[in-house]
């Protein structure tokens, strides 16, 4: 069994996006700057958000957070969304999900800029990975792609099986795997709320990539022998023993799993860091479109 190492292959992509920045910056060329949109004060988003902008730092890139109070108006956000698509400055930039309820999420995603979008979000840009056209990959199922990739992990004519279809993972992720190219041609099987006997299409899985958010979903007795295993859940667990009294658990039993795997991806340490590592290479090739 091998270790999907998140960590190491994030820090690998920092450590080039930084050299490209250092040679922007040789050239006397802008850097790279990225802004973060947050709304409200949720602990988790919160956290995330704060990992995007430290990361920034730490590959040479600008970047801007942008916090709004949890009782913004729908009308006070696209506002602030018109300001950063038209500020030069700014490479690309994110709103960070959930929003609050009174904020309609469909009018914030078409809101943004599809040249600035480096989350991927926006129809246009979503509809141009469908298609196979250059456009910014969503950065988590970007970042399984490329942590199967950088293994080497054989994904041709495999039988895939994606749970959850959720518009930031599940989805594109069931489309990426399908298409021409590597990684992808696989035969895909979206799984979701409404599946009868999930275990009987587990089973027959050669790539499981799980991103359903229920801890311990995914039991040894559910895969095949040498399954790979994609383990997108990161539910926060009370845990007194813990700091910060709670610890972040995947949708996979791990510790059962991992001995029938070939490769699986840990939690905390897989796709996490992958997913702020995208984001960058996304605002990377944001600035590349601009400066051209
Ligand atoms: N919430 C959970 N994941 C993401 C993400 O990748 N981007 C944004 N904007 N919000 C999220």
């Amino acid at each position: 069994m091998t270790i999907l190492d998140g960590k190491k292959v994030s820090n690998d992509i920092k450590d080039e996006i930084a050299v490209e920045v250092k040679k922007m910056k040789a050239k006397g060329e802008k850097v790279p700057h990225l802004a973060a949109i947050i709304v409200g004060n949720d602990g988790a988003s919160l956290t995330y958000v704060g990992s995007k902008v430290k990361a920034c730092e730490r590959v040479g890139f600008e970047s801007t957070l942008v916090q709004m109070s949890n009782t913004t108006s729908e009308v006070e956000l696209l506002d602030k969304i018109k300001e950063l698509n038209e500020n030069p400055e700014i490479d690309g930039f994110i709103v960070q999900l959930p929003l609050p309820p009174q904020i309609n999420e469909q009018k914030v995603l078409l809101a943004v800029n599809p040249d600035k979008d480096v989350d991927g979000f926006h129809p246009a840009n979503f509809g141009k990975m469908a298609l196979d056209m250059s456009t910014f990959i969503p950065a988590t199922p970007f970042g399984i792609l490329e942590l199967l990739d950088r293994y080497g992990v054989e994904t041709k004519g495999k039988h895939t099986v994606v749970i959850g279809r959720s518009h930031i993972v599940g989805r594109p992720m069931s489309i990426l795997m399908g298409r021409k190219g590597f990684p992808g041609n696989s035969t895909v099987t979206l799984t979701h709320s409404h599946t009868k006997n999930i275990t009987q299409i587990t089973s027959q899985a050669d790539i499981i990539i799980s991103a359903l958010g229920v801890p311990n979903f995914l039991k040894a007795e559910m895969i095949k022998d040498d399954a790979v295993i994609v383990d997108v859940g990161i539910t926060r667990v009370t845990d007194e023993t813990k700091p910060r009294g709670y610890k972040i658990v995947g949708d996979v039993d791990f510790a059962n799993v991992s001995k029938k795997a070939s490769y699986i991806t840990p939690v905390p340490g897989g796709v996490g860091p992958m997913t702020i590592a995208m984001l960058l290479k996304n605002t990377l090739l944001a600035r590349e479109r601009h400066n051209q």
